[in-house]
């Protein structure tokens, strides 16, 4: 069915299985002495059962002193951390899977408090703190080249096959090859040729070292799509670079673009970006060179990869978060079974974790890194008791899939006519925003699979689960949205965004939002694209807006509203609500302030349930509160996580 996906493939000397490269995704669960965790062995040993053809690792860092990007992170330049990499790569080599090192400098974008008090950079260009990097001398470049291709000797050594060097996103070597960056007037600096000169002399001394035979790959952005550094990579350097690079001796482009100097993140698309909308910039590269060429691009499923490939854009598929959100991505495509697999969704609940609290979390995979603290075969149930799950959303699917697998007789009960619960609102949004309802299509399946038995439209009380005679009910009927108990609240003019998002109501003429999270910001932009909005104005308490919103989604949300008449205010406490509008305190000045509108929109989040809690608990022995009926409600990330985990543990008998 996806013939072009499965096809061998080669790089340099090495033959891939197929043609899915897991790209490099920094993961956050090295040790602190940048040896591989087991966490970290069999997060990577279950992308190569999954059908993953070539990994290329997460970030290595090459040095200690100005070289660290993360506290967790590899590195192959101690002599005691080989034999810990050479079995993490034995694990993968296990399933045929190749597996390259990908190696790093994070450059002037390296933080200084992990680096005693100093970064680097070819020149002293600042960083987008302001800091501004030491430009390194003659010597040490010479001796970071040195670091690199010790890397890869290293990494020779612990049986890897083959090194990619991290030369994209504006990190060290990005920043040499851009002459944004780069304002050095030495050999390394100035003509395309000697901006590039640090990476050449790489790949020539790593093929001195390791042999001609022992790849070298490069990742570069092919175009940085800075606004905010005139002389940054285009596309057209972009592609004389990959003909220097290849003429040096690399072994394969991997296309990447943007740079972590804008603060939209292109490398790591949110929501927004449509799959496969790289192609005419991987085309152009691949078009220019003629060793093998993977292209990143956003690619959710094996129909964009397979078109990919037809279309003759690269010659492997990079694959990067569509392999956290679902290891077993290449092994369902070539059993033609697309609709069992998790799909990225986009959300950057990844990358948000990873800058929140160090490690990766998917909201669409609550396994992912959590494989080695799972065994891979849950405990099974073998008598078959009866539980009942109530409430079809996030938690509630999961956890009635878990359960069923593992052989307990499941109902589902959902009072809605069909399931998704908060699903079904997130992806309702906006168009792009259809690949949050992928994960209600995938868990149906699943349940339909493992044999749950579904009544939607089915309202659950108390009396109608005894009749089921469950030994256990797992509560996962969502939160309430909060209503504040403020004067004016329950007037004719305030709606909750819930409703306008269902479409029970359309709000026009001039709108005042209360909230501005994710679901207050997609509200304004429903209003707009429904077009019966004069103008919105979100308000919110918090001093900035957006503050707990993962930076290139808020940007990415803000953006659909350019140049529409819409107003933001933070700091903005609710007091009241008139008939003809809002009244404020100002929390900056203290100043009360009214706010004029047709409309008022209530979008100040979701609170658990706990009467309802309350009431099930007194009725039945177990109770198992799930997702927002619980905790951190909202999250999609939370609500998976507790269903799973919760539904594979739960032992009748305790
Ligand atoms: C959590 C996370 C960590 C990443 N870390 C790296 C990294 O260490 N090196 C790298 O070259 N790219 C890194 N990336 C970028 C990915 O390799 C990939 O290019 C990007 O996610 C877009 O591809 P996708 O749409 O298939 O995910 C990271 C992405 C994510 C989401
Ligand atoms: S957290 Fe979101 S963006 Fe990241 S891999 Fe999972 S679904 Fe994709």
């Amino acid at each position: 069915m996806y013939n072009r996906l499965f096809e061998k493939g080669h790089i340099g000397s090495v033959q891939i299985k197929n043609r899915i490269v897991m790209t490099a995704m920094t993961t956050g669960y090295a040790g602190l002495d940048g040896t591989p965790t087991e966490q970290l062995c069999r997060y990577y040993e279950e992308r190569a059962r999954g059908g993953v053809g070539l990994i290329v690792t997460e970030i290595f860092r090459v040095n200690q002193v100005h070289g660290v990007a993360f506290p967790r992170q590899l590195y192959a330049l101690n002599p005691m951390n080989i034999q810990p990499l050479a079995q993490m790569v034995d694990r993968v080599h296990q399933y045929g899977t190749k597996i390259f090192a990908q190696i790093h400098h994070g450059g002037s974008t390296n933080s200084p408090e992990l680096n005693n008090g100093r970064i680097v950079a070819p020149s002293a260009v600042p960083n987008v703190s302001g800091i501004m990097p030491d430009p390194l001398t003659l010597e040490e470049i010479e001796e970071l080249k040195q670091q690199f291709i010790g890397t890869a000797a290293a990494c020779q050594a612990a049986g890897f096959d083959g090194v990619e060097l991290h030369g994209a996103h504006g990190y060290l070597l990005c920043q040499f090859m851009s002459a944004a960056f780069n304002k050095r007037d030495d050999q390394y600096g100035g003509s395309i040729e000697n901006r590039c000169r640090i990476v050449t002399e790489m790949i020539q001394g790593i093929k001195y070292v390791c042999g001609k035979d022992f790849p070298v790959a490069v990742r570069i952005s092919c175009d940085e799509h800075d606004p905010f550094h005139p002389d940054s990579i285009t596309l057209e350097e972009g592609v004389q670079i990959a003909r220097i690079l290849e003429a040096a001796g690399a072994d394969m482009i991997d296309v990447s673009n943007g740079n972590y100097f804008v603060p939209y993140g292109e490398n790591e698309e949110p929501y927004s970006y449509s799959e496969g909308w790289r192609a005419p910039e991987t085309t152009a590269v691949k078009q220019a060179v003629n060793i093998p060429v993977t292209g990143v691009s956003n690619i959710k499923t094996p129909d964009c990869a397979e078109k990919l490939l037809e279309a003759g854009v690269c010659d492997f598929v990079g694959i990067g978060r569509g392999s956290i959100a679902d290891p077993e991505w290449g092994r369902k495509a070539a059993r033609g079974r697309n609709d069992l697999i998790h799909h990225c969704i986009g959300c950057l609940y990844c990358f948000e974790s990873l800058m929140a609290v160090g490690y990766v979390r998917c909201s669409v995979n609550p396994q992912a890194g959590r494989e080695a603290a799972f065994s891979r075969r849950m405990r099974k149930n073998k008598a078959g008791d009866k539980v009942t799950v109530v409430g079809g959303g996030v938690a509630g699917m999961e956890a009635a899939a878990t359960l069923a697998k593992r052989g307990f007789t499941v109902t589902l009960l959902e009072k809605e006519n069909e399931l998704g619960g908060e699903l079904n609102l997130a992806g309702a949004t906006a168009p792009y925003k259809n690949k949050v309802s992928w994960l209600r299509t995938t868990l149906e399946e699943e349940m339909k699979l493992a044999g749950v038995n579904v009544l939607t439209g089915c309202e659950a009380d108390v009396e109608t689960v005894k009749k089921l005679e469950p030994r256990a009910v797992f509560l996962a009927t969502g939160g309430k949205p909060i209503v504040p108990d403020l004067p004016g609240i329950s007037g004719k003019n305030v709606v909750s965004a819930y409703d306008v998002i269902r479409g029970n109501v359309r709000p026009s003429g001039k709108v005042v939002i209360v909230g501005a999270g994710l679901t207050g910001l997609e509200t304004a932009e429903l209003l707009f694209r429904n077009g019966e909005a004069e103008s919105v104005t979100v308000v919110d308490m918090l001093e900035k807006i957006g503050a707990n919103m993962y930076p290139s989604i808020f940007i990415d949300v803000t953006h659909q509203m350019e140049g529409k008449p819409l107003t933001l205010r933070a700091g903005m406490k609710l007091k009241e609500v008139t008939e003809t509008g809002i009244i404020c305190d100002d929390l900056a000045n203290g100043k009360e302030e009214t706010i004029t509108a047709d409309c008022v929109v209530l979008a100040m989040g979701i609170r658990s349930d706990n009467e309802l809690i309350r009431q099930f608990e007194e009725a039945f022995d177990r109770v198992i509160p799930l997702g927002q009926t619980h905790r951190n409600p909202g999250r999609i990330a939370t609500s998976m996580a507790d269903g799973y985990i919760a539904a594979r543990g739960f032992d009748p008998k305790v």
